[in-house]
């Protein structure tokens, strides 16, 4: 399967997959990494795997609309089968939903803490368990179906940023493992449920 994966920051889950996709075994290629800010360092991490990156600037569009038509054709120039938002900060339109499945990785077990802050507002609310979720992207912030979800323990004296690096290790090999059994095995989704395997039970 050619996957296309949508970053912002450090692209760490990004990488993850990338070092993943070395083995032809693993079922997915990502074929392009894209970004909406220039500033995205995980472009260069991808820049130096030899990948096909793209940059579409949020500020450079007048609007919303335009701006996710102008990604959606740059995701189309890869013809993905799938795209992954990994730490990917923007709200996707249906410009881009109407025509790719699209999977995006959350630092919290939805649907508590959805949104851009998710780990700071699980310390605050003062939660012992979080984790983190891989779920379908549909229009809403963080409500798609959910595919996978792991558990974290905040621990006495975690901050946000322990919590989140802890978090982040175990996002990457969910990531890894979910991009690889929806590549290998297909899905089917009916009525939020999704079920690995294209063949009917
Ligand atoms: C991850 O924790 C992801 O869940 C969140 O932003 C972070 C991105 O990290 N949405 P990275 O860019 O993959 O290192």
């Amino acid at each position: 399967a050619r996957v296309v994966v949508l970053i912002s920051g450090t692209g760490s889950n990004m990488a993850a997959l990338l070092d993943a996709a070395a083995d032809p075994g693993y079922g997915a290629g990502i074929v392009a990494v894209g970004a909406d800010r220039a500033s995205a360092k995980g472009i260069v991490r991808a820049q130096q795997a030899g990948v096909p990156t793209f940059t579409t600037p949020f500020s450079d569009y007048a609007d919303r609309a335009r701006w996710n038509t102008a990604l959606a054709e740059r995701i189309a120039e890869h013809r993905p089968d799938l795209v992954v938002s990994a730490g990917f900060m923007r709200i996707l339109g249906p410009e881009v939903l109407s025509r790719y499945p699209v999977i995006n990785i959350h630092p919290a077990l939805l649907p508590a803490f959805p949104g851009a802050h998710a780990v700071r507002d699980a310390l605050a609310y003062g939660v012992k368990v979080t984790g983190a979720t891989v779920h379908f992207v549909d229009e809403g912030v963080d409500t798609g179906p959910v595919i996978e979800q792991v558990t974290v323990r905040v621990e006495p004296g975690d901050d946000v940023h322990s919590l989140h690096e802890r978090i982040k290790a175990v996002e990457r090999n969910m990531l890894v493992g979910v991009v690889g059994r929806l590549a290998r095995e297909g899905w089917t989704l009916e009525d939020r449920h999704v079920r690995l395997g294209s063949a009917e039970p």
